[in-house]
Formats: C-alpha cells, structure tokens, sequence
C-alpha cells in the first residue's frame, strides 16, 4: 500500500466521522471544502498521482475514486438527517403562539334595533309583516286617504320611478296591505325602509327607516293608543321615560298626533338634544281614519284601531348617543363593530 492509498483512507475515516458528527449545513459544507473542494485534499493527491511507480497506479486509482464517493456518501447521509430534523423542528408555525379568532360580522345596529322594537311590540300581541320598499301610488297615498294635491306627492319629495311606481315615503302603506289581506281584528308591527327626497344631514337622510304600527278592533280608543306607546317608551329607554302627544294632522288618521319622549339624555330637564325643551319628537300616530278603514272594505261603525310610526333612526340616535345620522351609513368598521 502506498501513501496515497494509505493518506486517502485515512481522510475517508477522518470525514465520516466529522459527517457524523455535523450539527449544521455549514459543517458538511467545511467538510466538503477540505476534502473535495479546489483547494482540499483531494485535489492534492490527484496531482501527487504522477509519482506513483505505473504498476500501483490502477490501485491507487480506485482507492481515489471509492474514496471520493465515501465521502460525498457520508456527506449526502448527514445532509439527508440534518434536513429530516429540521422538518420536525421548524414547520413554519409556530403552534404555540395564541390562536387568531377570525373576524366574524355582526347584524347593523338599525337591524338589531329594528328585531328589538319587534320584539317589545310582540310581548303586546302586535305581529311582524313587511311590505315591498318598491310602492304603488295607490297603496303609498290614495288608500291612505291622501289626495293628489298632498305637498307629500310633490316630485321634491317622493321618488318617482319612470313605469309609475314609487319607493315607498313611510311604512304606512302596509297597513293597507296586511287590512286587504285579513279580517279584523290585526295587531301589526312592520319594520323596512323608507325614502324621501331629503338633502341628508346630521338628522335627515335619504332613506331611514320606520317601524309602523297598526291595531285594528272593536272599540280601541286613544287611551290604548298612548298606552301602548308608554310601554315601548319604558322598554327601550327605561321606567322614567314620559311620553306626551301633541294635537298634529295626518290625512290617515284622525285624529291625528304627534308624540315625544321626555329627553332619555338630561332626563326632561334640557340640554343641546332636546334643544333645551326636554323632550324629544318620535313619530306620529292617530285613530284610523274611517276613509282608510272603508278602502279597504272594513266597517267603520264595527271597527275603529290606532296607527303609529317610530323612527328607527332617530331612537338609535338617542339610545347610543350617536350626534350625526350619516355615521350609521358610511360602513366604518371603526364605527359599526361598537355595536
Ligand atoms: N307615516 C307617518 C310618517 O311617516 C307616521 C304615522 C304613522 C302617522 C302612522 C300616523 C300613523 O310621518
């Protein structure tokens, strides 16, 4: 055995060991370099080749070439058990951190506040109903007894579609719906939206929307009416909320009121949102007008009821303290996930 043969095994041993015993790329990476790389050993011996007498070259060849593959064997063997621990180790998450709850939505504060005026309605008797936002004069207007010349008809003020339809300018439209649909006695609450040609501002939009009322029977009076509206009151602003009604005028209802609650803000006593009155306007409401009751083919000598609206708005203006409308319409997620 010559020494190149001999200086070969050696180096094989010497690098199966360090393979071995390599804690990281960069380990296999020196081994490589020492042994196999430009300026390592084997390089060197292969230079060295041209001394060996002609009948050892063969041998020496060999040893050479099993040589350099043992190592590169080992190396391949501890780059293959570096990387399989690695995987076990380092997945690329790291399972022990806190989990990240995904962000689930939530209804709009008008809807919720709508399903909550149902649900107090309901614990009275009233049922829910809806009815389309797409109208017809007729069930908008003329049935609720309004005539054409009514200023609420104007083209400043409805929209008006091109076919002749309208969107609806109050959810009154559907107590002729649901009186054309049943036989009294109906105790309705229908929540939806409404519009009107309003230039939008703090307090004012384009489309809002209103819960109406409708309690249809033999003999309900005014006193039901206020009774009724008292304990909505109580139920969405607390037991020291009055409500009072003022004498107004709807072609719909007569007669006709409007009615307020003293101010759930200062407690009745004044301040900026009740504009120092203390007390804040709601909605209207009256007794059915005979007129709506005949159009819809109800005897007004047999049954007689009381209607009411809410602005859906304006109680979730007061409840949260919410100073601009617009805010509940502009989609900030900032603004929304309060609720
Ligand atoms: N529809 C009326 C409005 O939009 C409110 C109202 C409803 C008045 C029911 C009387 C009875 O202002």
């Amino acid at each position: 055995m010559n020494k190149i043969i001999e200086a070969i095994n050696e180096a094989v041993g010497e690098a199966q060991r360090r393979a071995a015993d390599a804690a990281s790329v960069a380990d296999l990476e020196q081994i490589r370099i020492d042994y196999l790389g430009r300026n390592g050993l084997f390089p060197e011996l292969s230079r060295q080749m041209g001394s060996v007498p002609p009948e050892e070259r063969k041998d020496t060849g060999r040893a050479f070439n099993a040589g350099r593959e043992a190592i590169q064997k080992a190396m391949d063997d501890a780059d293959k058990k570096l990387n399989a621990g690695k995987s076990k180790e380092f997945t690329g998450i790291d399972v022990t951190l806190p989990g990240r709850a995904p962000r689930t939505g939530h209804r709009h504060p008008i809807s919720q506040l709508a399903d909550e005026c149902v649900a107090i309605f309901s614990r009275l008797g009233f049922t829910a109903m809806e009815g389309p936002e797409l109208e017809d004069i007729y069930h908008n207007f003329d049935a609720l007894n309004t005539p054409a010349d009514h200023p609420s008809r104007d083209m400043q003020d409805t929209f008006y579609l091109t076919d002749g339809r309208i969107l609806r300018s109050q959810t009154s439209p559907v107590q002729i719906r649901v009186m054309e649909s049943h036989e009294p006695p109906v105790r309705i609450a229908a929540p939806g939206r409404v519009f009107r040609r309003d230039t939008p501002d703090a307090t004012h939009g384009m489309n809002f929307h209103q819960i109406e009322g409708l309690y249809i029977d033999r003999n309900v009076s005014l006193a039901d009416l206020k009774s009724v509206l008292q304990y909505f009151a109580r139920e969405m602003f607390g037991k020291d909320v009055k409500i009072r009604l003022r004498p107004h005028f709807f072609p719909f209802t007569e007669p006709s009121v409007e009615y307020d609650f003293s101010c759930v803000v200062c407690g009745g006593k004044g301040c900026n949102v009740c504009k120092n009155s203390g007390w804040i306007e709601i909605a209207g409401a009256g007794m059915v007008d005979p007129n709506v009751l005949k159009n819809v083919g109800y005897d007004p000598e047999v049954w007689s009821g009381y209607a009411f609206g809410l602005g859906i708005e304006r109680l979730a203006m007061l409840r949260n303290h919410i100073p601009d409308l617009r805010l509940l319409y502009d989609n900030d997620v900032r603004f929304l996930q309060q609720f």
